[in-house]
């Protein structure tokens, strides 16, 4: 099956999106990004896009930040992305990719004087992670001291370089600190905690992207658990006492966490409330709960 891209304008078969050498966002990373489930609900015969438009507002937010213009709409974004999906007549999960850019052909680190493209591909994508139970160990890559808290792509080299050195320790992935010494993110996911029956999670002032995960996590443990989130900071210690721990992402879905540098999270197993978490999360982005069916986008026409 042929992947499609939304590509300077139009649609294209994915091997006919290519960009010249000189892009300026290339070498500077000036890029703004996303990532999207489509998730295949083999019943339906459906793929349900997951809180389509809090990803795309997200990405806009991180564009205003790079002096990034497009000149689509919230709602323009949305329906290109149901179309390029559409087109591509995946019948299984698939990931989507947008990027917003700074396209001209030109050299010089800067915003400003530089056009703007943004561009968007789906391809199939299992699960991320690949584990129904993590190993991770804390990163010696700390965040930068700034960290604006957008997707941005020159922003996820620390990122890259953590789960790098995670995977060639023997580990699933890599959790970093802030340059405080607090817990901050997995490199490519948030971080939960449960202690004494309360979901522990940093806060967005530690610098962490506020991850769409992250936000349906707390919903739901409050909505249907009734289990309150305290956002504040982690000492490093404090994951390895934890009754659960647990990783939340597109990508990772929520990923149960069984040890964190070699000390093993409770009795190792997933935790009960990571897997009722894990259950209705699962439910949820299948539009098989009609409260929660707001945040599912179809993408074939019945
Ligand atoms: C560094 C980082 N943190 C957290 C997340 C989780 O964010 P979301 O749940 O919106 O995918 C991601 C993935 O997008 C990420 O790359």
């Amino acid at each position: 099956m042929p992947s499609y891209a939304y590509f300077h304008n139009q649609m294209v078969p994915l091997e006919e999106a290519n960009l010249n050498v000189m892009t300026n966002f290339m070498h500077y990373g000036t890029g703004v990004f996303e990532g999207i489930r489509g998730n295949w609900n083999s019943g339906r015969r459906q793929i349900y896009l997951f809180r389509l438009k809090e990803h795309y507002q997200r990405m806009l937010n991180g564009c205003h930040l790079l002096n990034i213009e497009l000149p689509h709409t919230l709602d323009d974004l949305c329906r290109i992305t149901v179309e390029v999906v559409a087109k591509c007549g995946f019948e299984e999960d698939v990931y989507v990719r947008p990027l917003a850019y700074k396209s001209s052909e030109s050299l010089g680190v800067r915003l400003h004087n530089l056009e703007s493209d943004f561009l968007v591909f789906a391809f199939p994508w299992g699960p991320y992670l690949d584990t129904d139970r993590a190993r991770c160990c804390v990163s010696s890559w700390r965040f930068p001291n700034e960290v604006p808290r957008a997707k941005l792509t020159g922003l996820y080299v620390t990122n890259a370089a953590a789960k790098t050195e995670a995977i060639e320790n023997g580990f699933d992935e890599g959790i970093m600190l802030t340059p405080d010494g607090y817990v901050a993110e997995g490199s490519g996911e948030n971080l939960f905690l449960l202690i004494n029956d309360r979901l522990v999670t940093p806060p967005g002032s530690d610098g962490i992207l506020i991850g769409i995960t992250r936000n349906t996590v707390i919903t739901l443990a409050q909505e249907e658990l009734g289990i309150e989130t305290v956002e504040r900071h982690i000492d490093r210690v404090e994951l390895y006492t934890a009754d659960e721990c647990f990783l939340t992402g597109t990508a990772a879905h929520i990923t149960p966490v069984s040890e964190i540098d070699h000390r093993r999270i409770a009795d190792g197993e997933i935790g009960k409330v990571t897997g009722k978490l894990q259950k209705l999360y699962n439910d949820i982005i299948l539009n098989n709960n009609r409260k929660y069916s707001d945040w599912c986008t179809p993408v074939y026409r019945k």
